[in-house]
């Protein structure tokens, strides 16, 4: 009994220290789990214990829970916090956006991940779980990180889908890793898909039609050659897209071999390009009166 009340005792007087000067660590919270509730309300009366005493410094690597991170809505003097992928930052100096009566007050005091990349900005969309995304959506996210790395104060964590009361990232957060690796590769594949397969031109208006032709600008990508208008099924892909088709020379896949082997049609014989029903074959722009 003596040794239990010694050592409630030395928790208290260490955890005072630490609220005292701000160090609220995870360590000092996990002493506090120790702390009776009646000795904490008695500290109370002497100290404040809740969160938002520590400032932001004392506090880089804190970890949240989602109540504590609730408090950070910038009401009063309070400041303002948000999360995205479970990572805490400080943006109090965002206050306008972020404050009462911001544009975005909405993302204050919580991880509403999903809403950065879906913009349903309503309860049931503010949330942490980021299940079914998009690999362009998971991209997203990764650069919600980096913006807020740049402009604003990481200051932690907060316990939720992506990390847990310690601090660890989950699973969720290991699949997310993953997903991101894959969208980073894809990335590369679809910048180099380009270069070799240019996004066409596009216009379309009400009543005139639809148009789309290749020039050697097209799709943004600088080349040497304009191509033809070709619908375009990418392997692993569901939906086709104009592609504009270099039609001279060796195909892009194998440029060295010798022009006797091969019929200098560049890579229109490509079996995954197909020629635009109802469009002349050796035309540059395709026009259609489909709407
Ligand atoms: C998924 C949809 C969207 C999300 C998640 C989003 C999120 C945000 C966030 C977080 C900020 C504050 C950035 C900061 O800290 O500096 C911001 C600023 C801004 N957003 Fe959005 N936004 C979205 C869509 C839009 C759209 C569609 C528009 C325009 C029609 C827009 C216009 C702006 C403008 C003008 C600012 C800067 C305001 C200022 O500096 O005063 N946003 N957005």
């Amino acid at each position: 009994m003596l040794r239990g009340t010694m050592f409630v005792t030395t928790v208290v007087g260490v955890v005072s220290v630490l609220y005292a000067y701000g160090y609220l660590t995870p360590y000092t919270r996990m002493l506090m789990r120790h702390v009776p509730d009646n000795v904490k309300s008695f500290m109370e009366r002497y100290i404040d214990i809740s969160d938002h005493t520590a400032d932001v410094k004392s506090t880089s690597g804190r970890i949240f829970t989602k109540d504590e991170l609730w408090k950070y809505r910038g009401e009063g003097d309070s400041a303002v916090y948000l999360a995205v992928l479970g990572q805490v930052f400080d943006v109090t100096k965002g206050r306008k956006h972020y404050g009462p009566g911001g544009g975005y007050e909405f993302f204050s005091g919580r991880d509403g991940t999903r809403a950065y990349v879906s913009g349903d900005f309503t309860e049931a969309g503010l949330i942490d779980d980021i299940t079914g995304l998009s690999l362009t959506d998971i991209r997203g996210l990764d650069d919600w990180i980096k913006f807020y790395k740049k402009d604003y104060i990481y200051v932690g964590k907060v316990v939720g889908n992506f990390y847990n009361a310690e601090g660890t990232a989950t699973e969720a957060y290991r699949e997310y890793e993953k997903q991101l690796a894959t969208a980073e590769k894809e990335k590369v594949l679809t910048a180099a898909d380009y270069r070799r397969f240019p996004p066409c031109n596009s216009e379309s208006a009400q009543g005139k039609g639809r148009r789309l032709w290749c020039s050697n600008l097209s799709g943004g990508i600088q080349r040497d050659w304009t191509g033809l208008p070709r619908e375009y099924y990418r392997p692993g892909t569901t939906k086709p897209r104009c592609a504009c088709v270099k039609d001279v020379g060796p195909p892009s896949e194998t440029p060295n071999v010798p022009s006797a082997d091969h019929r200098n049609v560049g890579d229109l014989d490509n079996p995954n390009m197909k020629v635009y029903p109802g469009c002349e074959p050796k035309s540059v722009s395709c026009s259609f009166n489909d709407f």
